[in-house]
This record gives structure tokens, sequence and C-alpha cells, in this order.
């Protein structure tokens, strides 16, 4: 146990180091394991592509039933993206469905009103067919949106036979 012999090597610390004896089996193991765990691990978040933000993208896409392509602008009145031109024709003619996407931010699920106004009784711009698709295409000037762009003429028109039915 002198610093001569080179098995056991004596630190400046009074520690031995006895190098003719291998470590324990148990050690080995969970050394070259552990070695082994982490590189396989770095290299599937490397590699596979999973990434905890594309799940969690995923999952509020799921939460809120929507795809997550469209998730990014919030349905808010001016953001609502119309629905794309191959898509309209059997989607639109659901008045109600429209109203639903459209409207009911503002004027209430079942139109009594909100932040716009009651559409199930008295209408300040008239009650007609024409008055109404008027305020919806172009607007109203207390803050009712124009929605000549995001919509069709249809659509309009069922919108309009819709809310006159409330
Ligand atoms: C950003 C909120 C908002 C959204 C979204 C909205 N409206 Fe309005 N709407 C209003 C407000 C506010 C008024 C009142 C405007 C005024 O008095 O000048 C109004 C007025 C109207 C009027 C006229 C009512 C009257 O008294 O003559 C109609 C009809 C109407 N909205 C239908 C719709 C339809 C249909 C949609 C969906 C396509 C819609 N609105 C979406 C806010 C909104």
């Amino acid at each position: 146990m002198s610093t001569t012999d080179p098995h056991h090597e004596e630190h400046a610390d009074g520690i031995v180091e006895d190098r003719t004896k291998a470590p324990p089996v148990y050690f080995t193991i969970l050394f070259y394991g552990l070695i082994i765990w982490g590189v396989a691990f770095m290299s599937f978040y490397l590699l596979s592509g999973w990434s905890s933000d594309a799940e969690f993208q995923e999952k509020m896409a799921a939460h809120k039933g929507e795809p997550p392509a469209q998730q990014e602008a919030a349905p808010t009145p001016e953001t609502t993206p119309a629905p794309p031109a191959e898509e309209a024709p059997a989607a639109v003619s659901d008045g109600q469905e429209l109203y639903a996407k459209h409207c009911a931010s503002c004027h209430g699920a079942e139109g009594k009103g909100g932040f716009g106004p009651d559409l199930s009784g008295e209408y300040k711009y008239g009650k007609t067919d024409m008055a109404v698709e008027e305020s919806i295409a172009y607007g109203r000037p207390g803050n009712m949106p124009a929605f000549k762009k995001k919509l069709s003429s249809e659509e309009i028109k069922s919108l309009a036979d819709y809310i006159l039915s409330l």
C-alpha cells in the first residue's frame, strides 16, 4: 500500500484506491445500463419527431373539436374564417348552423340578444327579408359587422329565414 504499488494507489487525501478488484456487478449494470438508456432516450426524442408542444396543440384541438390547422385564430366575430368555397354547398343551407357559427357570439345562442340586440322581437331596421339581409350583408352602424365577404347570398338568405323564424 505504498505509492510504488501500481494496484494500490494512495491519494493525497489518504484514500487508497484498490485496482485489483472489479466493481460489483450491480454497479456495472447500473452504470452501463444508464448510459444506454440515456442515449436511447435522447435519440427517441430527437429522431421520432415527437414534441410536447405538438402533442399539446393536438389535444387542445381535439378538446375544442376543431381540426388542428384551423385553431390559430380564436373564433372572434371579426376573424371567423369563411368556409372554403368547395366545402360550402352542403353545410350552408342550414341557417341555424350558420347562426351558431357566426352570430350566436353576439346575438345569443337563441337570438335573445347579448352584445347584439334581441332578434326574436322588434327590429330597428325593419323585419323584412330585404332589411334583414341588408343588415347581415352590409352590417349596421352600431357594431353589427358586414358579412358580405364571408358569406354567400344563399347563406345570407338562409340566415335571414332562420332569424325571422325566431
Ligand atoms: C360583433 C357582434 C355581432 C355579430 C358577430 C353579429 N351581430 Fe348582428 N348586430 C350586432 C349589433 C351590435 C347590432 C345592432 C346594430 C345597430 O343597432 O346599429 C346588430 C344588428 C343586427 C341586425 C339588425 C337588427 C335590427 O334591430 O334591425 C340583424 C338582423 C343582425 N344583427 C343579424 C346578425 C346575423 C344574422 C349575424 C350572423 C351572420 C350577426 N348579426 C352577427 C352585433 C353582431
